[in-house]
């Protein structure tokens, strides 16, 4: 086997950028330092984010698109400006094109319900894979019952792909409406050939929805080269405070769109006898957003900016190259998923003879903070036959040290729980 580099685009760098995230000193016990491989469940959040945050609460909070008053106004611009900085970042044609939500999950369940109640009809398909989060099938399944639609998945290779031959037999059938699917597995940490897929689902009629919540943290997206029609991400996996989410959705396809959530600010005009809605994006805000959210994801997508997404990429390709390598010589131990230059920085595996919670929990006692369970993704799990894997994932802060002190304790509790796994 070739020793696989420990070096990366970020090597210079990242003692100093490491100092920008207050956390990351902390240790969980005295002498313990915290090793963070969760930041696929959320990212830490750079010094940047939290003061943008505070700086809105602390000098100009006010509600937005409501007063006349000078804080009110400041509110609005943040807000609105923020809008304009995912626009650019995600390379949509327009402002109103780009509507904040809670989280990747609520843009998910707008345009399942909005579009979905309003669209489909019985005997209607939705095609999504085996490889998704719960966020992409559970919304469907709902409003497909609701229908009288069906769903169905573009199955997965033993290696983590997606079966590129079955897909088009599915288009087929002629009722495919919708054809939504994650850019990267939260599980498997495959890169999927997003444009081949929404490529073939235009040609055959089919809206795309892409899940990008595991993306937009890694790579540069771009919603024209992906060809999507809508697209969702969540802020908190990409350095963002929690409760900050965006819906991207083509303007001509938003405007047609009825309402998802009835309330203040998405409104027209309000009679006893009914309502006529706001035009975009606010038809589809409605209530209070969260302004601070929206204030912190703005300057999470600065800092990004200011890294360089490139980078990033390069520092987590590294970084996975060098853990599955390691890992890979572990007896016992399974890796699920494509081959490094196939994926992101996460890899899920599990121990022969050894249950991931107890491994997880071996973990943690020497600060190694990862995720076991199914990772709200139980279809895909029940397809490698496993109920719950352990899942390591890398952000652009972390190091080769740590992906060393994470093998050197998985292998210690693998020889502390099943002594004898080959
Ligand atoms: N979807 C997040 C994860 O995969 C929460 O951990």
């Amino acid at each position: 086997m070739t020793a696989v580099t420990r070096v990366s685009a970020l090597s210079d760098k990242l003692a100093a950028l490491r100092a920008d995230f207050p956390i990351l000193s902390r240790e969980i016990r005295p002498g313990v330092p915290l090793v963070y491989l969760d930041s696929a469940a959320t990212s830490q959040k750079p010094s940047m984010v939290i003061d943008a945050e505070s700086e809105y609460y602390r000098q100009f909070n006010a509600n937005v698109h409501r007063g006349v008053h000078t804080f009110s106004e400041q509110a609005t611009s943040a807000y609105e400006g923020a809008r304009r900085k995912v626009r650019d970042f995600i390379g949509a044609a327009h402002v109103n094109e780009v509507i904040f939500t809670r989280n990747a999950t609520e843009a998910i369940n707008l345009v399942a319900y909005a579009w979905g109640l309003a669209n489909l009809h019985e005997g209607d398909e939705i095609v999504l894979t085996e490889m998704e989060h719960h966020a992409n099938i559970v919304p469907w399944q709902i409003v497909a019952g609701m229908k009288g639609a069906k769903v169905r998945f573009i199955p997965i290779t033993p290696e983590g792909r997606l079966d590129l031959e079955t897909y088009p037999r599915l288009l087929e059938s002629g009722r495919v409406r919708m054809v939504a699917l994650g850019h990267i597995s939260n599980v498997l940490g495959t890169i999927n050939p997003v444009s081949q897929i929404t490529a073939a689902a235009r040609a055959a009629g089919a809206l795309t929805l892409i899940d990008a919540a595991q993306s937009a943290p890694h790579v540069q997206l771009d919603v024209k080269s992906l060809g999507a029609d809508f697209l969702a991400l969540s802020g908190h996996k990409m350095l963002a405070p929690t409760g900050i989410g965006v819906l991207y959705g083509k303007r001509a396809l938003l405007e047609v769109m009825p309402p998802f959530l009835g309330g203040g600010s998405m409104i027209d005009r309000v009679t006893m006898e009914g309502t006529t809605f706001a035009g975009l994006p606010q038809r589809f805000e409605a209530g209070t957003p969260n302004v601070g959210g929206a204030v912190g994801l703005s300057a999470a997508l600065d800092y990004l900016h200011g890294v360089g997404l490139e980078s990033i990429q390069n520092h987590e390709h590294a970084l996975i190259a060098y853990a599955m390598e390691k890992l890979a010589a572990i007896p016992g131990l399974v890796m699920y998923g494509p081959p490094p230059a196939e994926r992101t920085g996460l890899v899920s595996f599990t121990v022969k003879g050894v249950h991931p919670h107890d491994l997880a929990a071996m973990l943690d006692n020497e600060g190694i903070a990862v995720r076991a369970g199914h990772h709200c993704a139980m279809p895909l799990h029940d397809k490698y036959g496993v109920p719950a894997s352990v899942r390591a994932s890398f952000y652009l802060y972390n190091t080769f040290e740590e992906v060393d002190k994470l093998v050197e304790t998985v292998d210690k509790a693998r020889l502390f729980f099943a002594p004898r796994a080959k």
